[in-house]
Parts: C-alpha cells; structure tokens; sequence
C-alpha cells in the first residue's frame, strides 16, 4: 500500500541519535586532518583573520558579497557602538557569466561597484582610492587577508580561468582596466563574514554557519590546533593566538562513509556539475533541496502512487522546483490553520499521512496547480499530503544534518565543557525563510551535545554579516597597513 510505500522511504531518510552521533564524530575526524594537511577535501582553510571584533570598529567601507542568492554591492559605516548603517544594491548574476570566462564575470562585478558609487546618495568613503573588502563565498586558500586562490568552484558557478589564481587579483584587474579607483583589500568567505558580523553586533561569537543556497562554517581556533601552519614560512603566520578557520563543511563526506544516501540524492549528484563534491552540501543546502524532492515525487509518480501518474513539464525540468516552494508547502503544516477548530499543538506538530490533526492544503495546492502546472481537478488531498509528506522528510534531514555539523564545532571548541552562553551566527535563505528550521537543528543538538548545552546556545540570525564582515575585514587589513607587524 501507499503507506507501506512512504514508511519505507522515510526509514532511507532517517537519521537516527546513532547515526546523528557518527556523523559527528566523522566531523571531528575530518576536522583534524584539515587541520594537519593540505589538500583534504574539508579544506579546513586559515583565514588569517586574528582577531574578533567586539563592537567598537569604526569608519566606512565599500564591500562587496558574491556567491548567494545575489551580488550585492554595499557602502557600510560601522558606528563603533555595536550598530552600523547599510546601502545596498543586489544584482543578479546570470547562468551565462556563472559558467563563461571568468574575466566576463569579474568585469561584471566591477561594472556593477561602478553604477553603485554613481548612485550613492550619502557617499561617505574617505581616500583618493576606496577600499572595499570582498566576500568571496567560494572555497580560497588564502595566504594573506588579502590574498587567496580559488581551489574550486561550487553551487553552480563554473567560470573559467578562475581556478587556482587569485580572486582578489582577478577583481582588481578588472577595475583597473575600467579605470575605477578602487582597491580590494580585504577578502573574506561569507561564514568569517558573518562570524565578525555577529561578534561585532553582540561583543562575541565562535561559529559562524551559513545554510543558503550552500553550506559552511568558520569558527574561533587557537593557531597551535592549525597543525599545518607550523613551520610556515610566511610572516602573515602567527605564532600563537587565535584564528578564524573556514571550515569548507560543504565537502564533509564526500567519500560518502556515513552520510546516508539515497538514489535521490545520487541522481542529483551524478546531474549536478560538480559530481562526488559537495556531498554535505547537496544533503543540506536550498540550491539542492528541491532537486532531491523533484526526484522524490517523480519516483513516486512513476509507482503510480502520487497525481494518478501524471505529472507536468515543470515537474519534469531540472531544477524544475525550487527550495522556496517547499517552504511554501511547510507553511500549510506549521503554522496554525486559521479557523481550524482544533491547532497543531506546538510548532514541531507535523501531521502524519493518516494522522488526525488539523492540517490545510491551501498553500500546497496553490504551489502544484501555479508553479508546477497540474490541473485544480486532478489533485486530491492525498496528493497534497504526500507532496507535504516528501517536502518534510527532506527538510528535517537537512536540518538534523545541519545540527550535527553545529554540535560537531561545539565539541571542537570545547565550549560544551564551560557554562557560558555559545554564540553562533546564522545567515541564508534556510536560515532565515524555512519553516522549523532551526526547531529541527535544535532537535539533533539536544541529542548530540545534551539539553543544557542545547540551551546556551544562542543561535542569532546576522543579516547584512557579509557586508559587515568585509568591512570589519577591509578595517583589520587599513590598520596592517599603517602598522604593519
Ligand atoms: C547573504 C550574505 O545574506 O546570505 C551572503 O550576504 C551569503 O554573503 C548569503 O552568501 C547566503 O544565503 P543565500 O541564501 O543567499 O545563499
Ligand atoms: C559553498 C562555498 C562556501 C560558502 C558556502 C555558503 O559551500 O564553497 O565557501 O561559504 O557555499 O555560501
């Protein structure tokens, strides 16, 4: 029966307490041999960021933040009294400059800093040349605060050329060959970004994580622990003292050794362009989401177990349904059901498929006859429920996942061992827009780091952080300047 159906494929989702607590413990192992050697596919990244910043930074910055949703291009006072003032445009960086020459894409940028200082009412950025700190969300091996080259590319971008040069290089030359005045001082990936946002808004903070259309982390790590920093040669290396690691959590797993994987996430590995990469991003990350739940429903499609065996040409697209329509979806079982006599208890109240609470498929019905194209009359509550049912398991797993790689720096810091709040940061369209999302995490962390643990955890939402986080960088790197060490 259809039930039979479902119940088994919710198992091949499932991440039972032992499976959360091995995946973590293959965290701290993989966080080790990042630590030690080059070359691990956890970069394990020094960003050459010392210090965290508590709130009194002050001056104005240009900054500029590529590899979300957006670009955004930002002009950031940071009023050195925990708050800051923030302009900003985004623009959209098509499919064609994503995959094209990396000079294309770069020109581009540059292009789009220009039309922003044109634009600026309230110019206030000191200096014949304006220095603008660049969040660069892609994995860079860094060698300086403003040095660092691009090891890979993920979430969909591909630009040639790019690989192995340097990033900040590649953004100057292209302002130089427009003639704008401006240089690139700073580079930070966007989780440091968010990190020093954080630490900058509430006077600290150990983890910055990212859950948007990617995943990653960076936290707070004492230099002796970066193994492979000793016997450096490079005088930007400090001998002690603490520094922001990027932690590239996206390629946690790639090896697949405990990561549970279904043929869903493997069509979509094997489709995306970077196959065997990204493993821990393709469980988690918005980019992802939808395409794993696309081939859910089709496979439930094909056993004529949902819409009668229908389905539609948006269904059948690649990347045909996006991330945000299963928030959408979500919203139908989460939130309460205006004029429902009975209300799901608490938030974490999900109906199950034969379940009795109240439920609605307003909103779902909505996403499947608008977005996806099916007729009104041939979707029935069933198929709603199931369609809920899929979006649901794929979304608790990605956040339970998410939890484990939050628990596993909770352990590798050691701030499970004080009795202070643990301040983390949190940016992305998950992050901020799925439903439950941080319930969900929250739940994998009561079973891997306990329940008074759990609740010192202080998980605050950092938006801006990237524009924050490259202008505190573009600060840090105007102070080296003047005094250089
Ligand atoms: C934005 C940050 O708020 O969130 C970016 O400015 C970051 O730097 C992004 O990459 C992540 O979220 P998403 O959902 O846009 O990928
Ligand atoms: C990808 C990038 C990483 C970034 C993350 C979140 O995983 O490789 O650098 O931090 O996405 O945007």
């Amino acid at each position: 029966s259809t039930l039979t159906v479902l119940a088994e494929l919710e198992k091949s989702f499932l991440l039972d307490d032992d499976k959360l607590r091995a995946i973590v413990e293959q965290f701290l192992k993989d966080f080790k041999l990042g630590l030690g050697t080059y070359g691990e596919s956890m970069a394990m990244i020094p960003t050459f960021v010392t210090g965290t910043p508590n709130g009194t930074e002050k001056g104005t910055f240009l900054a500029l933040d590529l590899g979300g949703t957006n670009l955004r291009v930002c002009q950031v006072q940071l009023h050195g009294d925990h708050t800051y003032d923030i302009q900003q445009q985004k623009y959209r960086v098509s499919d064609a400059l994503k995959t094209g020459e990396a000079t294309a894409l770069f020109d581009y940028i540059a292009e789009c800093v220009d039309t922003f200082l044109t634009g600026l009412k309230d110019f206030r950025i000191a200096g014949e040349y304006l220095h603008l700190g660049m969040t660069f969300s892609f994995p860079v091996e860094q060698t300086a605060i403003d040095k660092g080259k691009l090891l890979t590319w993920t979430k969909g971008f591909s630009a040639k050329n790019a690989i192995d040069n340097d990033v900040v290089q590649l953004l100057q030359d292209a302002f130089n060959r427009k003639h704008i005045h401006v240089r690139v001082t700073a580079l930070v990936n966007d989780t440091v970004g968010t990190l020093l946002s954080r630490a900058y808004l509430t006077g600290g903070c150990i983890l910055g994580a990212i859950f948007g259309t990617g995943t990653n982390g960076a936290y707070v790590e004492d230099v002796k622990t970066i193994a492979k920093l000793a016997g450096s040669n490079n005088p930007a290396v400090p001998k002690e003292g603490k520094m922001i690691v990027n932690c590239e959590w996206g390629a946690f797993d790639n090896s697949r050794n405990v990561l549970p994987v279904t043929p869903f996430d493997n069509k979509v590995d094997r489709e995306s362009i970077n196959p065997r990469y990204q493993c821990f991003e393709k469980f988690i990350s918005g980019m992802y989401l939808g395409e794993i739940t696309r081939n859910l429903l089709l496979y439930l499609v094909d056993s004529l177990l949902l819409f009668n065996g229908h389905s539609t040409k948006q269904l059948n697209t690649h990347y045909g349904f996006d991330t945000a329509l299963m928030s959408e979806i979500e919203l139908d079982t989460t939130v309460p059901v205006p004029n429902a006599t009975v209300q799901p208890q608490s938030l974490g109240a999900t109906p199950t498929v034969n379940g009795t609470q109240p439920r609605s498929f307003t909103r779902t019905r909505g996403v499947l006859t608008r977005q996806l194209g099916f007729k009104p009359e041939f979707v029935t509550d069933i198929d709603c429920e199931i369609v809920q049912w899929a979006c649901r398991v794929v979304a608790t797993r990605a956040a339970k996942c998410s939890g484990c790689a939050v628990a596993a720096i909770i352990k590798q810091t050691g701030a499970d061992k004080d009795t202070g709040v643990i301040p983390v940061g949190v940016d992305g369209s998950m992050a901020e827009h799925y439903p439950l999302f941080e319930v969900r995490l929250r739940e994998a962390l009561i079973v891997l780091v306990g329940e008074e643990v759990e609740k010192r955890v202080e998980i605050g939402l950092a938006k801006d952080g990237s524009g924050v986080g490259a202008a505190l960088c573009a600060l840090q790197a105007a102070k080296q300047e003047v005094l250089p060490v």
